[in-house]
């Protein structure tokens, strides 16, 4: 069963903790980007969590749904204005089946990490695969694993030092498995919360694609459609079911 941790406090305070990641700037470009993609068909976000992007996409005027496996998140997503006219389904987006087709399906912000065996993500990419019609699209916003910053022995590495953050990432090589290690320090208290993923390169990301019936239209490094490179530290991935009714089933 994949783990549930985006819950109680770390779900109301991911909010406040999202940084760069809540640029409206962002935001706008990557609705942009997803609203394209979605065309008249409708748009299901994998994890949807606080709806981050699906709020702006609806304001788009693109019908979006839900999955997510955390009742806490949704409860954030409620709570907003416009979220309690999205619809999400509670289930697991390794497995769990929503209601009707979509032309998009998109999963953001690093999640199809926190599925944690290769698995998981491949019934991930087959659970996308189902929702989608004929020539419907997957996207998946995914960091490039940063082993360029590890030496050999080592197997941690810091990525925030900052008087509200600490954050440091661990590693285990031979499962592919990182740990995202949080501390936000909120005037007198003090909240920890680790984050477990199983990262992957892009051309795994692919295979899984090919496996699901999908192949790749799409591989850029940002929500700008810069071109991808030795270099990216990040890709928004987008892969193509097939047209001929093949998706899924390889
Ligand atoms: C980093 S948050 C991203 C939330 C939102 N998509 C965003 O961009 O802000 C990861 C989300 O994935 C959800 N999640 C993790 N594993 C899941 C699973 N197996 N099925 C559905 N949702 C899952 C978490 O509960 C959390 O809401």
């Amino acid at each position: 069963m994949p783990q549930n941790v985006f819950v109680g406090p770390i779900a109301r305070r991911y909010d406040a903790g999202l940084g760069d990641m809540a640029d409206a700037a962002l935001l706008a470009r990557t609705a942009d980007v997803l609203a394209e993609l979605a065309g008249t068909g409708g748009a299901l976000e994998f994890a949807i969590g606080t709806g981050r992007v699906a709020l702006p996409l609806a304001a788009r005027g693109v019908q979006v749904a839900g999955l997510e496996i955390s009742e806490d998140m949704v409860a954030e997503l409620r709570a907003k204005p416009g979220g309690s006219e999205i619809p999400v389904t509670i289930g697991d987006m390794s497995a769990t089946r929503v209601a009707g087709t979509f032309d998009l399906v998109y999963l953001v912000f690093n999640s199809i990490g926190n599925l944690l065996t290769q698995a998981e993500q491949v019934a991930c990419f087959r659970n996308a695969a189902a929702h989608l019609g004929p020539g419907g699209r997957f996207l998946v916003e995914l960091g490039v694993p940063d082993l360029r910053r590890m030496p050999p022995g080592q197997t941690s590495c810091p990525f925030d030092i900052a008087p509200e953050h600490l954050g440091f990432d661990t590693y285990d090589f031979a499962d592919q498995h990182l740990t995202s290690h949080h501390v936000w320090f909120d005037g007198s208290e003090c909240v920890r919360f680790d984050s477990h993923h199983r990262y992957a390169w892009p051309a795994e990301l692919d295979l899984m694609a090919q496996l699901a019936g999908m192949d790749l239209v799409h591989r850029w490094a940002d929500w700008e459609r810069s071109p991808f490179t030795g270099e990216s530290r990040s890709h928004v991935s987008v892969w193509a079911r097939g047209t001929d009714g093949d998706g899924g089933t390889r």
